[in-house]
């Protein structure tokens, strides 16, 4: 389905309403984390002060993806997050993306039901892709190398 203008600039307004103070991320980790252990362990290592900062762009791709930004960034991301970087499971998406909306619920004083679902649909192409880049795709093998 098309995505309007007008609901990739409503997420836009939204989200510089959201990402003014670090305390939207802080509790969009808390929340994301809080949601199952396994998730919350994959993070064990990280230094969550630069995690904090690295979302806030991943996040900014998501929504410039669906404004036609050019995929490569976001393929990066999904190759990082695939089986042979991350691995996190396709299915985690929905963890992350529910813990988004409850978090832009808590930090912008504009949310409306409305408001959530064109998050929603602004982000989802750029979840598909990431989640399409879970597994590596194997190299090509030449018929050179085949009869070497
Ligand atoms: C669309 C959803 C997501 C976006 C936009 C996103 C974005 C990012 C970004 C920008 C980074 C840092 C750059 C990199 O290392 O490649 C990162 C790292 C990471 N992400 Fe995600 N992520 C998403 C979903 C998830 C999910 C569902 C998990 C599940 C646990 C996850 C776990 C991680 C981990 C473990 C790291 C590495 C942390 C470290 O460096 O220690 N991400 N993510």
């Amino acid at each position: 389905m098309e995505i309007l203008p007008s609901s990739i600039d409503a997420v836009f307004q939204s989200y510089g309403r959201c990402c003014k103070d670090d305390a939207f991320f802080e509790s969009f980790y808390r929340i994301f984390l809080g949601k199952s252990q396994t998730i919350a362990e994959r993070f064990d290592n990280t230094d969550m002060t630069a995690q904090r900062q690295l979302i806030r762009s991943g996040l900014m791709w998501l929504v410039l993806y669906a404004r036609g930004m050019p995929s490569s960034k976001l393929e990066a991301l999904g190759k990082s997050h695939g089986q042979d970087g991350y691995n996190i499971p396709v299915s985690w998406y929905a963890f992350w993306e529910d813990a988004l909306i409850e978090a832009i619920r808590r930090h912008d004083e504009a949310f409306t039901p409305a408001l959530e679902q064109q998050w929603r649909e602004v982000i989802e192409p750029g979840i598909r892709l990431m989640q399409s880049l879970y597994k590596t795709t194997t190299t090509q093998v030449s018929p050179l190398t085949l009869t070497e």
